[in-house]
């Protein structure tokens, strides 16, 4: 068995937890940014729609993944940012208002603004998780991003409250620690992939950021650079593999074999005469069977499932107001066809996101699935400050430490609040 070097660069971990895998990507960070250095991706069967149905299934994927990213990072992993996402999350603006103590505005002015903000009526089995502040108001001029250093008597905000379900931290932090890691931070899904596959322009514009995974759709938007609401839809890959597993009636294995290496979303794209070799359930035989049937089944589906996104985002009210369009991400938004489908039939600019970095291992990191997980990553890196990651690597090449008790401060200096 390889054994785990130990090194004292600072790290990162990024645990994604999804309905049908478990991924981890492990970076070093430097003052520079991060680099990549070891990924670990295992099946996962504990979760159905985002939300945890086996614990023991979950866990064991967690443990096995963690092992997975030690051995390709070399390094000994302690600690993660966790994503959470799914149909119970909800979220909502709110606002708040202090005096301020002092004449100018201090950062403890704008924490305890956001403070009175959170103090909002929340069912028992609710419990918040993100504070996305949208804009402060200091003596009736509004918009500023960062009041602090100000003068003024009276500070106002408005803030974007991200909220889930009170039990589902638990079993959550539950199966993360049984698998012999710390959960660090829990960050919305589709937040995290926001942050690595959107850009400035977008979310000034107006945008819609969709991460179709496996199990569920979750959707985050954006309007002048702010996050002004959030949703998630039961729909995803998964719903495709059905149909074609009872269309074709093959193997939900073979199934998802056949979508990934030939589904398309356009009949038409499909050449008339080209067969696909479909295996019988139970290893009986093979048949062949045109790709123009297989696209018969998936293309209503990616109808449908598309249908019901833009439903739930029309809901929300800010649909009209999306001028940079969606941005699709996620496992199940690389079928191929989907964003040329969705552009046909929907009049909205659509486009594919996925993350683009370099890493230390022979790998590329530029797939859609692993868009929540360099979310993470950059949400994980954003909160340390330039001073605060080179005084770690300094004080870590002098001193002969532990991995242990090289993550115990990090972090420190990180600021509360997203974009403060
Ligand atoms: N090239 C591809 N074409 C079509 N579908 C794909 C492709 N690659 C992956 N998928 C599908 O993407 C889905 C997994 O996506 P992802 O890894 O983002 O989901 P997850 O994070 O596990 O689930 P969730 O976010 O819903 O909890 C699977 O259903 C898989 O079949
Ligand atoms: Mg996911």
């Amino acid at each position: 068995m390889e054994t785990i070097k130990m090194n004292n660069k600072p790290l990162i971990c990024a645990l994604d937890i999804g309905s049908t895998k478990v991924s981890i990507l492990v970076a070093e960070a430097t003052s520079d940014g991060f680099k990549v250095i070891g990924t670990a991706k295992v099946l996962n069967q504990g979760l159905r729609q985002g939300s945890i149905v086996d614990i023991g299934k979950t866990t064991d994927a967690i443990r096995r993944a963690k092992r997975e990213a030690e051995l390709s990072s070399g390094r000994e992993l302690s600690e993660a940012y966790v994503s959470f996402g799914g149909l119970y999350v909800r979220s909502f603006d709110s606002d708040g208002m202090v005096a301020v103590a002092d004449k100018e505005v201090s950062q403890l002015d704008v924490d305890n603004v956001l403070k009175t903000a959170q103090a909002v009526v929340l069912p028992e089995d609710r419990e918040i998780i993100h504070v996305l502040p949208k804009e402060f108001i200091l003596d009736g001029q509004s918009q500023i991003d960062n009041p602090v250093g100000m003068q003024g008597v009276r500070l106002e905000t408005n803030v974007h409250l991200i909220t889930g379900v009170r039990t589902a931290f638990p079993n959550m932090m539950k199966c993360v620690e049984s698998a012999g890691l710390k959960v660090k931070e829990f960050v919305l899904e589709q937040y995290a992939s926001s942050i690595c596959v959107l850009n400035q322009e977008e979310k000034e514009l107006g945008v819609c950021l969709v991460d179709i995974g496996g199990g569920t759709s979750n959707w985050i938007i954006y309007l002048k650079n702010k996050v002004v609401a959030t949703g998630a839809v039961p729909v995803g890959g998964i719903n495709f593999t059905q149909d074609i597993s009872i269309g074709l009636r093959t193997a939900p294995k073979d199934a998802e074999r056949i979508k990934i290496e030939h589904g398309h979303c356009l009949p038409a794209a499909a050449e008339l005469e080209e067969q696909i070799d479909v295996p019988d359930v139970g290893g009986r035989g093979l048949r062949t069977v045109q790709k123009r049937n297989l696209c018969e089944i998936v293309s209503p589906r990616a109808q449908e499932t598309l249908k019901l996104i833009l439903d739930d985002i029309e809901n929300s009210g800010f649909k009209d107001q999306l001028g940079a369009g969606l941005v699709l991400t996620g496992g199940a938004s690389q079928l191929t066809g989907l964003v040329d489908y969705a552009t046909y039939n929907f009049e909205t600019p659509i486009r594919m996101g996925a993350p683009h970095i370099t890493t230390n291992i022979n790998e590329a990191i530029d797939s859609a699935e692993l868009s929540c997980g360099v979310g993470l990553l950059e949400h994980a890196y954003s909160k340390y400050t330039f001073k605060d990651v080179q005084r770690r690597v300094n004080k870590s090449s002098s001193s002969s430490s532990s991995v242990e008790d090289s993550f115990k401060n990090f972090g420190r200096h990180f600021k509360e609040f997203i974009g403060l």
